[in-house]
C-alpha cells in the first residue's frame, strides 16, 4: 500500500465501524468511511472529542452537526507547499482526499526528472476535483490542464490556485472522455496523465460516466495523447466492483499502455500504525 508520509496538517487518528476520525489542521472530524470495516482502536470517549460529525442519509448526502466555516490546511513536499481551502457541504467530503498526497509526491518527482532532462512537462489532470494534483504538478514546473465536468469543483480548484498564487493552469469544465477525444483529434501530447475517475459521474447529456463501462475506452484514448517515452501515468479507482486484478487487465489490453507499471493500493496509515486501504492505484 502507498500512503502519504509528509502530512503535518492532516492525521488519520483512528478508523473503524464504517467511520474515520481525522484531524485537519486543528479541527477533528468524524465522518463515514465504507472501507473502515475493522473495529476502532480508540475508545468511544476519544471519538466523542470530534469537533464535527457527518451523518449520512441517502445517496451519500447528509448533514454536518455543526458548521465551522471555511478554513485552510497546507501540505509541504520538498521545497513546495500547497494550501487548500476546506469547506463543509451536503457531502462528507471537505475538499481534499488526503491519501492523494502520496501521488503529489510522485508527480513532483516525475516532473523534476523530466525537467532535468530538459523537458517542460505538460500534464493532464482528469476528474481533477479541487486540484491537488494540478497544483502539485504546476508547482513542480509543469504546464497543467485541469479537467472536471462539475463547474463548482473547477471553481473550488481555481480558488485553491489563487490561495497558492498560481495563475497559469488551464481550467476546463468538460466530460473527461470528450476532452480526451478532442485532444486525440488535435494531436495533443502530454508527458503526464493523472486520472481519478469516480464509479458514477456526470457526462454529456444522456451519457453519464460509468467506471466499469467507460474506463477502457478512456485509457485507450489517453494512451494516444501520452508521450511514447518521456511520460508518467497515474490511475486511481475507488470501487469495490473493480479489483486491482481487473484493473490491471483493462490496462494491459489497452494499446500503447506501458509494459511495466506499479500496481498497488492507495491508503492512509493511522496514528497507531494501522493501514486503511482507500482504492487501487496503477502508475508508471
Ligand atoms: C474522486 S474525485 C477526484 C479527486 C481528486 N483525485 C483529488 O484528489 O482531488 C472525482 C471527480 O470527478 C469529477 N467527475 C465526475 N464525472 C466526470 C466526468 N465525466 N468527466 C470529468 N470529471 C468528472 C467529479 O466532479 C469529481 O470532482
Amino acid at each position: 500500500m502507498k500512503y502519504p508520509k509528509n502530512w503535518t496538517d492532516y492525521e488519520l487518528i483512528d478508523f473503524g465501524n464504517g467511520r474515520k476520525l481525522e484531524r485537519f489542521g486543528e479541527l477533528i472530524a468524524d465522518r463515514p468511511e465504507p472501507s473502515a470495516l475493522s473495529s476502532p482502536s480508540l475508545s468511544k470517549e476519544q471519538w466523542r472529542k470530534a469537533d464535527i460529525f457527518f451523518e449520512e442519509q441517502k445517496n451519500q448526502t447528509g448533514n454536518w452537526d455543526k458548521q465551522i466555516g471555511d478554513f485552510t490546511i497546507e501540505y509541504t513536499f520538498g521545497e513546495n507547499s500547497i494550501r487548500f481551502k476546506l469547506s463543509q457541504g451536503t457531502f462528507k467530503h471537505l475538499g481534499v482526499f488526503p491519501e492523494q498526497a502520496a501521488n503529489w509526491d510522485f508527480i513532483a518527482d516525475r516532473c523534476a526528472s523530466l525537467t532535468e532532462s530538459g523537458i517542460k512537462p505538460k500534464v493532464l489532470n482528469l476528474f481533477a476535483y479541487t486540484g491537488g494534483a494540478s497544483l502539485a504538478a504546476n508547482l513542480s514546473g509543469a504546464e497543467v490542464t485541469h479537467v472536471d465536468s462539475v463547474k463548482s469543483a473547477v471553481t473550488w480548484a481555481r480558488e485553491n490556485a489563487e490561495l497558492n498564487s498560481i495563475d497559469s493552469i488551464r481550467w476546463i469544465v468538460e466530460d473527461a472522455r470528450k476532452f480526451v477525444e478532442k485532444s486525440v483529434r488535435r494531436g495533443d501530447i502530454y508527458h503526464g496523465i493523472i486520472m481519478d475517475p469516480p464509479i458514477f459521474g456526470l457526462g454529456p447529456k444522456g451519457k453519464n460516466w460509468k467506471l466499469n463501462r467507460d474506463l477502457p475506452e478512456l485509457v485507450e484514448n489517453a494512451m494516444k495523447v501520452l508521450h511514447s517515452e518521456d511520460r508518467f501515468f497515474i490511475l486511481n479507482t475507488y470501487s469495490p466492483q473493480l479489483s486491482l486484478q481487473d484493473l490491471k487487465k483493462v490496462l494491459s489490453k489497452s494499446p500503447g499502455f506501458p509494459k511495466h507499471f506499479e500496481s498497488t493500493t492507495l491508503g492512509l496509515r493511522s496514528s497507531a500504525g494501522k493501514e486503511l486501504e482507500l482504492g487501487n492505484l496503477l502508475r508508471c
